[in-house]
């Protein structure tokens, strides 16, 4: 992420448009991760100003083994790597070694109301899934989340369809605060995908896969062994036709094309022709082959980076550095509009 270019002389600077997402370290990301946003982020990095980091501070609204997630941490950062985003190209970085993260997040929560955080469908299922830890960080979530993108002006935020919600809080806090203080922040639109944008279950497909289900069979892991892939491909959930077809209800059948297609770039239509008159194994076990094919290289480049932590820890550091002197010109700006004295930075 760098200053905007200079184009000819006659012409306007161009700026490129900024882009920031995140996505928590709290276990290998799924192909659900995958597919509804890093794909996305790998892809739009020649084209934008990307930023992406990982999101600790936001994972220990759950409770975490320490040891664990600062090993797993390391391992999401250099899966981000693996996954095709180049930290020459963009900003890549872990959220606590930040402080303007946690900052920013203070001023914004007393822009924020108690009534729009209660509505949040996340904090609504965490809630529920952890009712013996309901704290204080699972419901000022969005706050952080809407500094992370605040504070680097981003236009565009790649994100599945879950966190549509929180791009929505986000913007109409920035509204709020624009309205008061000037033109502060830059309001960002939600990039979701066309395709991808909501893996489901393979065990229970009216559910968003999610790294933490309890059941392995239910989601795949970016970094699981290729057989492993097809074995859970063809126990996934479906349906007693035997219809390769895109239809309501077929919700197994429906995200397992959802997942041929954003793999392999066919459209329904063609994937319909192709096994028309097959049964469902062969259509499990194509998509299988064609989930482990496409994921190897992310394997590889983690087997890589994972032995060379030197490597990833000079690329962090110096992530950090710049993140936090972007997002400084942010927070100086917000401090002085509410009437903080001038920080010694
Ligand atoms: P997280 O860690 O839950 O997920 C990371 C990204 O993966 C997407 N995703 C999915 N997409 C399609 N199908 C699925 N089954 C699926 N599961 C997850 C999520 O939508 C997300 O884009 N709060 C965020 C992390 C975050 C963030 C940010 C995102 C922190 N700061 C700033 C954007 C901007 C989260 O918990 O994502």
């Amino acid at each position: 992420m760098s200053e905007p270019t200079q184009t000819t002389q006659a012409s306007k600077p161009e700026r490129k448009k900024i882009i920031l997402s995140g996505i928590q370290p709290t276990g290998v990301f799924t192909l659900g991760n995958y597919l509804g946003a890093i794909r996305n982020w790998a892809a739009m990095q020649e084209d934008y100003n990307c930023a992406y980091c990982i999101a600790n501070l936001h994972a220990i609204t759950v409770r975490q083994d320490a040891a664990k997630l600062r090993q797993q941490t390391i391992a999401c950062y250099a899966l981000i790597l693996a996954c095709g985003i180049d930290p020459k190209k963009s900003l890549t970085f872990i959220q606590s070694h930040v402080p303007t993260h946690a900052e920013l997040s203070w001023v914004l929560s007393c822009y924020t109301q108690f009534g729009e955080l209660s509505r949040m469908t996340q904090f609504k299922d965490k809630s529920l899934k952890h009712p013996e830890n309901v704290n204080v960080g699972l419901f000022t979530y969005p706050d952080l989340m809407a500094a992370d993108i605040l504070l680097y002006q981003a236009d565009l935020v790649p994100v599945g369809a879950d966190q549509k919600q929180h791009l929505e809080i986000t913007r109409d806090i920035a509204v709020r605060f624009n309205n008061l203080y000037g033109n502060v922040f830059t309001l960002p639109e939600p990039y979701i995908p066309k395709v991808g944008a909501r893996i489901m279950s393979l065990a229970e497909p009216t559910k968003k896969m999610s790294k933490s289900d309890e059941n392995q069979n239910a989601f795949i892991s970016i970094l699981d062994a290729p057989e492993v892939i097809v074995k859970k491909f063809k126990r996934a959930v479906t349906d007693s036709q035997a219809e390769v077809a895109y239809r309501e209800g077929k919700d197994g059948i429906n995200n397992l094309m959802t997942i041929y297609s954003s793999v392999t770039g066919d459209s329904f239509e063609t994937i319909e022709r192709d096994f028309a008159g097959k049964g469902y194994g062969d259509f499990k076990q194509a998509v299988g082959e064609a989930v482990a094919e496409h994921l190897r290289p992310v394997r590889e480049n983690f087997d890589r980076l994972m032995k060379d932590k030197a490597y990833l820890e000079e690329c962090y550091t110096e992530g950090a550095k710049k993140a936090l002197a972007i997002s400084a010109r942010t927070l100086d700006k917000v401090y002085h509009k509410v009437g903080f004295v001038k920080p010694i930075r």
